[in-house]
């Protein structure tokens, strides 16, 4: 198993690709953190693990709070110890709403979640991370990070700036042997884009295709595993050829 006894958060894992990344995971062996705001969906997706013979606790986790995160790394480090890998998966999406049709508070909204939450947990683990010269740190950010056009303006900004963060950190902390990189999906068949999905054309991916959560969860899993040490600060897509053209 690739993950063996290595404890991971994922965070928004209760739905859609933290789902697939949390399940995933525990197949390879991880303690799973199942950590997301929507505590019942967070308990359903740990039960699961359990049944399969995984090892995973659910932890109630709005990620646009700093006690919350904390909370969520003491009860992981009580539960199973500290903290191999984490996987900032939690995401709001703007459907398309451009700049002059997105107020402020919209703005500063999907800023914290898909942003500066990234940031606050990833501090909340590096020190550990430092001191073990060990860990995994793992961004879902998007193709909304590298290209515009597939997201609004609050969104190809957090997930631009998810991508230049997931950078600095590999800078300045692959060094201590943590491995940092960033997964950038594109159109994934999710609860997320279910509103908008009927208005995205297939046509337009070169493999006619939307990716699945368990593809997703694929690749996290490679970035998280000993396979990936000398992968850093790359951000990898994973959109069936979308942004090649
Ligand atoms: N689905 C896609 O096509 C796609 C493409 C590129 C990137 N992404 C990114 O992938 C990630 C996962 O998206 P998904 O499609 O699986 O979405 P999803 O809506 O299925 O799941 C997102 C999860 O995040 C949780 N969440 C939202 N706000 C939260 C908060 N404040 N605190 C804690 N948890 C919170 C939700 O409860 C939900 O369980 C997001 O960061 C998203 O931006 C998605």
């Amino acid at each position: 198993m690739r993950l063996q006894n290595k404890v991971a958060i994922i965070t928004g894992a209760a739905s859609g690709m933290g789902q697939g990344e949390a399940i995933r995971f525990a197949k390879e062996g991880a303690k799973v953190v199942v950590a997301d705001l929507n505590f019942e969906g967070a308990q359903a997706v740990a039960e699961e693990i359990k049944a399969a013979g995984g090892e995973a606790i659910a932890v109630s986790v709005n990620v646009m709070k700093t006690e919350d995160i904390l909370n969520c790394i003491k009860v992981t480090e009580e539960t199973f110890g500290p903290v191999d890998v984490l996987v900032n998966n939690a995401g709001v999406f703007d459907k398309y709403q451009k700049s002059l049709e997105t107020t402020l508070d919209q703005w500063k909204f999907l800023i914290d979640i898909n942003l500066t939450s990234m940031f606050e947990f990833c501090n909340a683990v590096l020190p550990s991370m430092i001191e073990r010269q060990t860990g995994a740190i793992v961004n879902i950010c998007s193709v909304a990070g590298l290209v515009a056009g597939k997201g609004g303006a609050a969104y190809t900004a957090s997930k631009h700036g998810a991508i230049g963060y997931t950078k600095h950190l590999s800078s300045e902390y692959a060094r201590y042997g943590i491995k940092i990189n960033a997964i950038c999906p594109g159109t994934i068949e999710t609860p997320l884009v279910k509103d908008v999905l009927a208005g995205l054309s297939k046509e337009a991916v070169p493999t006619r295709t939307f990716g699945q959560v368990e593809e997703v969860a694929d690749l996290a899993v490679f970035l998280a595993s000993d396979e990936a040490k000398f992968m850093s600060g790359t951000a990898v897509t994973i959109d069936g050829g979308f942004t090649i053209q």
